[in-house]
C-alpha cells in the first residue's frame, strides 16, 4: 500500500509485451507510475492507453537496449523522474542455439541486453533511491539461470550472469548499509514470444507478475537482498522436483569437497 501523495515510478525493461507488459498493468493497479521500453514503438504506445485508465503516469520510449546511444538517452530520461523506488530488468534477447553454433554476435547482443544494459541502469537509479531511502531491483532471470539447459548455452550464459549480478550487488548494498534490496527471480516456462507455446505445466505472466511485485513490497521478509528464487511450476511436485535436482548437485558437490 502506498501513503505517499506522490506515487512512486516503477522502471520496467521490455513492457511492450510478455511478462514486462503484465508487470507494468499489476505494478499501475497497485498505484505506481510506469516508465517502460523496448523496440517496439506501437505495443508500447498501446500499453500506455491500457496504463492511463488506472489514473498513473505512464511513459514509454523506444529504446534498443542493445545500442549504446539508446541506453545513454534512456539514462537521461530515468535521471529526470520524481522518486523511482523499483526497478525490473525484464528485457531479453533469445538467444537459443546449439552451443557449437552459438554466434558470437548473438551472444554479445544478448550479454548487453540482459548484463551491461541494467549495469549502466542501475548505476543510473541508485542515487535516486538512496535520496528517497528505499529502492527494490529485480533481475528477471530464468531457471536456465539457475540449471543450464541443451540448446540455450547463450541464454543461460546471461541468466547465470544475471543471477551472479544481483547476488554480488544484493550483498554489497547491504554490507555497506545501503537501503536497497536486489533479487533475481527465476521463472519456469510461460507462453509468450521468447520460447513459443510451453505445453507443459505453463506458468501465467500474471502469477509471475503478482510474485515480483511481492518480493518488492517486501512480503516474504525471510527472503534477504541478494537471494535469487525460483518459481518453476505451477504444481508443488514440479517445485519439489526442482528444489530436489538443485539439492543433489549441492550434495554431490559437498561429497566431492569432503572426499577430496
Ligand atoms: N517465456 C519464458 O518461458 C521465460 C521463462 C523464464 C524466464 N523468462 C524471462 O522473462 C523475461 C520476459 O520474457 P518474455 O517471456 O515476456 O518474452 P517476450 O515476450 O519475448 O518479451 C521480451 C521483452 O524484451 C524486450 N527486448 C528484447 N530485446 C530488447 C532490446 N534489444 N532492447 C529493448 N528491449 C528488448 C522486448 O521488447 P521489444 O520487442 O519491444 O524490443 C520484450 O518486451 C525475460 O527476461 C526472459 O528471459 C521467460
Amino acid at each position: 500500500m502506498i501513503f505517499n501523495l506522490v506515487r512512486p515510478w516503477a522502471i520496467i525493461s521490455g513492457g511492450g509485451r510478455g511478462l514486462g507488459k503484465a508487470l507494468c498493468l499489476h505494478f499501475a493497479q497497485a498505484g505506481f507510475n510506469i516508465f517502460t521500453f523496448g523496440r517496439d514503438s506501437a505495443a508500447l504506445e498501446g500499453l500506455k492507453t491500457a496504463l492511463t485508465q488506472n489514473h498513473v503516469d505512464c511513459l514509454v520510449l523506444r529504446c534498443d537496449l542493445s545500442q549504446a546511444a539508446d541506453v545513454d538517452l534512456l539514462c537521461a530520461k530515468i535521471k529526470q523522474l520524481d522518486q523511482p523506488q523499483v526497478l525490473i530488468h525484464n528485457a531479453a534477447e533469445r538467444c537459443q542455439s546449439f552451443a557449437q553454433d552459438l554466434s558470437l554476435k548473438a551472444l554479445q547482443n544478448a550479454w548487453t541486453v540482459g548484463v551491461g544494459a541494467p549495469v549502466q541502469i542501475t548505476q543510473t537509479v541508485l542515487p535516486e533511491f538512496m535520496k528517497h531511502g528505499s529502492g527494490c531491483v529485480v533481475f528477471v532471470g530464468s531457471v536456465f539461470g539457475l540449471i543450464g539447459a541443451a540448446e540455450h548455452a547463450g541464454y543461460a550464459a546471461v541468466k547465470f550472469a544475471q543471477n551472479g549480478l544481483a547476488q554480488s550487488m544484493g550483498y554489497e548494498f547491504r554490507e555497506k548499509g545501503y537501503p536497497i534490496r536486489v533479487y533475481a527471480f527465476n521463472p519456469g516456462g510461460m507462453n509468450t514470444r521468447m520460447h513459443g507455446p510451453v505445453t507443459r505445466d505453463t506458468l501465467t505472466t500474471e502469477a509471475i507478475a503478482e510474485r515480483i511485485f511481492k518480493l518488492c513490497q517486501e512480503q516474504y521478509p525471510w527472503i534477504p537482498s541478494g537471494d535469487s528464487v525460483a518459481y518453476v511450476s505451477q504444481q508443488w511436485r514440479g517445485r519439489l522436483w526442482f528444489e530436489l535436482r538443485m539439492l543433489r548437485r549441492r550434495l554431490r558437490s559437498l561429497c566431492y569437497q569432503l572426499i577430496h
